[in-house]
């Protein structure tokens, strides 16, 4: 199996586009960028994310009761690469407030969820983190699309 295939198959894939969100033991926010989203049961509400286990986050993701999934819309792609890349902090100058189980939100997105961890499983190079919904709010517009290795929008 040829590793550059795999990454170039699975992109493929297209998705979405969401910034999962934590607080730390002081309650400082933590995000990042994943487009491993996923809905996985409706009864119970159950969705995942999966995390890379090489990256600063895992620990923020390790230690966490409760996590948050922004979805983006298509005018947010800058948010996204910020959600991305180290060296910076990353919630500088951003607009968000605390949901229900304190996890960060940003008003802005399109859908909004806010997860109990209920399973980690650990899974190859990443952490597969099971949550169960006990919030979700849904906006208007259309969604940031990654395919290819790129943001893309629906066409009209
Ligand atoms: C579109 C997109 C999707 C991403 N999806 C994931 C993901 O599902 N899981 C993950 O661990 N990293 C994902 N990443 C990479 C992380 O956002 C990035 O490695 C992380 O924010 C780096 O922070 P850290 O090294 O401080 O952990 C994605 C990046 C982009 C641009």
């Amino acid at each position: 199996m040829d590793p550059h295939s795999f990454r170039r198959s699975c992109a493929k894939f297209s998705t979405g586009v969401a910034i999962a969100t934590v607080l730390d033991a002081e309650r400082e926010p933590h995000g990042m960028t994943v487009n491993s989203f996923t809905s996985v049961s409706l009864d119970p509400p159950l969705v995942l994310i999966c995390v890379d286990r090489t990256g600063n986050m895992l620990e923020r993701f390790e230690e966490c009761a409760h996590y948050g999934v922004n979805v983006l819309r298509n005018s947010q792609a800058a948010l996204s690469v910020r959600f991305a890349q180290r060296g910076h902090d990353r919630f500088d100058g951003i607009e968000w407030h605390r949901g229900v189980t304190g996890v960060p939100l940003f008003p802005e997105s399109l859908a909004r969820f806010e997860c109990t961890v209920r399973q980690r499983v650990i899974a190859g190079d990443h952490t597969i983190l099971i949550g169960q919904v006990v919030q979700c709010e849904v906006g208007e517009g259309d969604p940031l699309v990654y395919f290819d290795s790129n943001y893309r929008r629906l066409a009209p």
